[in-house]
C-alpha cells in the first residue's frame, strides 16, 4: 500500500512537467525492501505470518491479540474465538462471510479492504487460534 503511494505520488511529479529523464522511483530510495511494510498477500513469504499482520492491523483493536474479545473496544462484544463454542459453531465459510460482509453493525465489513487470499489467510489464523 505504501509502495503503491508513492508510485501515484511519483506519477504525479511526472505529469506536472518534470524533466523527461526522471528516473522510476525505487523501493531502496525509501531503504526499505519491497513490501517490507506491506502485509500484501501477493508476496507472502510465510501466509501464517502474513496473516497475523493483517490481524495486528484491522482486528487486534477489537477482537485482542489472541481473538479473546478483549481488545481495546471489547465493549463491542466481539466474541471470544478460542472458545470451543465459537469454533463449533462458525463454519470456515460462515467466518470468510463475516469478514468480507460485517455482521451485526459491530463488525465492520472488509471485503473493500482485504484481498481474498487475505480473507482466506485470516480465516485460518482464526481456525488456528480454537487450537489453543
Ligand atoms: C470495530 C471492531 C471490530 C473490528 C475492527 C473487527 N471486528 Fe470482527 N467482530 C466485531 C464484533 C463486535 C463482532 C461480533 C458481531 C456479532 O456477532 O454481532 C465480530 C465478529 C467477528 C467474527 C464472527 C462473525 C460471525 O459470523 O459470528 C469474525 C470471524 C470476525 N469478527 C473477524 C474479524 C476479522 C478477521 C477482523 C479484521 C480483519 C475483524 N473481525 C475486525 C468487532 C470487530
Amino acid at each position: 500500500m505504501l509502495v503503491a503511494l508513492s508510485c501515484i505520488g511519483v506519477a504525479a511529479v511526472g505529469c506536472n512537467g518534470a524533466p523527461a529523464d526522471l528516473r522510476e522511483w525505487r523501493a531502496s530510495d525509501h531503504g526499505q525492501e519491497p513490501g517490507a511494510l506491506d502485509p500484501d498477500p501477493a508476496t507472502p513469504a510465510d501466509p501464517v505470518s502474513n496473516a497475523r499482520a493483517l490481524w495486528a492491523v484491522h482486528c487486534v483493536g477489537c477482537h485482542g491479540r489472541e481473538g479473546r474479545g478483549d481488545g481495546a473496544m471489547a465493549t463491542m462484544r466481539p466474541p471470544d474465538m478460542t472458545s470451543e463454542a465459537f469454533q463449533q459453531s462458525h463454519s470456515d465459510v460462515q467466518i470468510r462471510t463475516s469478514i468480507v460482509a460485517g455482521k451485526g453493525g459491530a463488525m465492520p465489513s472488509f471485503g473493500a479492504v482485504l484481498r481474498p487470499e487475505a480473507v482466506a489467510q485470516l480465516t485460518a489464523l482464526i481456525r488456528a487460534m480454537g487450537a489453543h
